[in-house]
């Protein structure tokens, strides 16, 4: 098996191959629910997580195998000073996947390094998220039935918001896609994320700071929180926390089958009364992390799914 830091350690292929699984477990849970008993996926979250912990360990127990980990890193060894590699060289004795979050850039690959077994990197500081990418893309193909062809708008935090990087980084992979990337002149999206777009021919791009203007243009509005914790300043946080609002009254101006997608957790960006919306997708969302993540962790242990027919997708 081999670990996950950024979606460039899958090819195309394996990420079209992904999206047919998790399709194929949603529909056949009682058949999937041995595909790995006996293992154990370790989850080491030094950084709060609700759904990306809690997903990747309901995965794992929902296809027979076991979870141990930490969730905080203040009861583990890192508090004695102990460094990520090390922690990787002690717990990938212990089981055969690992998933971790962590604050610092970088530290999933340290990690992997570090691994004798595959390691999935579940957020590492404000650079990348690619199992987040994943639910994004098995949502997006869910209501659109493709994931190119379409006007997708970013809106919020593009500068911190890590699961924006990875999803532009990937739909340029598949290609034809034009972006709208809304934020505030301090939260752009960064330029090696726009380097990426640029070197894509078949996708394009505008930034805006407007969102009421651009809505009626968009099939994927994806919306996302800005990101505190990653400020250094609390004022620059309070002034630029609610630039964006979803509500009905902006939905008005939307296409009837736009898909409104959110990372999750929010915090103002979109009004619950979005949340009846048929546009809304971002629980279908977190169902989806679920379903992609239980189709990633089989694979890179390289256990079979019972009944599974792979699409033997061709890489790209
Ligand atoms: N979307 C996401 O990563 O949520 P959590 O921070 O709750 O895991």
């Amino acid at each position: 098996g081999r670990s996950v830091v950024t979606l460039d350690d899958l090819s195309t292929g394996q990420i079209r191959e992904l999206l047919h699984k998790a399709e194929y477990i949603d529909a056949h849970r009682r058949e999937v629910a041995h595909a790995c008993d006996g293992r154990v996926i370790a989850t080491l979250f030094y950084e709060p997580s609700t759904r990306t912990r809690l997903s990747f360990e309901t995965a794992m127990l929902r296809l027979g195998g076991q979870v141990i980990g930490f969730a905080g890193s203040q009861l583990a060894s890192v508090t004695k000073g102990e460094s990520i590699a090390d922690t990787l060289k002690t717990v990938s004795n212990y089981v055969d996947v690992v998933a971790i979050r962590h604050p610092k850039e970088g530290a999933a690959l340290v990690a992997a390094e570090a691994s004798s077994v595959p390691v999935i990197n579940a957020g590492d500081g404000g650079h990348m998220h690619p199992t987040q990418t994943l639910a994004d893309l098995s949502t997006i193909q869910a209501r659109f039935g493709r994931v190119t062809g379409l006007t997708v708008g970013l809106c919020g935090d593009l500068t911190f918001g890590r699961t924006v990087h990875s999803l532009i980084e990937t739909l340029c992979r598949f290609g034809d896609v034009r972006f709208v990337l809304v934020s505030p002149d301090e939260l752009k999206c960064p330029q090696y994320v726009i380097d990426r777009i640029e070197a894509t021919p078949s996708c394009s791009y505008v930034e805006c700071r407007d969102l009421a203007s651009v809505i009626g243009d968009l099939d994927v509005l994806y919306m996302t929180r800005v990101q505190k914790e990653r400020f250094f300043n609390e004022d620059d946080y309070l002034r630029l926390r609610d630039t964006y609002i979803l509500d009905e009254s902006k939905l008005a101006a939307a296409k009837r089958d736009m898909a409104v997608l959110h990372p999750l957790p929010r915090v103002n960006e979109i009004a619950v009364e979005v949340d009846d919306d048929p546009r809304a997708a971002y629980f279908e969302q977190v169902k989806r992390g679920m379903l992609m993540r239980m189709a990633l962790e089989s694979s890179v242990i390289g256990d079979r799914l019972p009944g599974y027919e792979p699409l033997g997708a061709v890489d790209t």
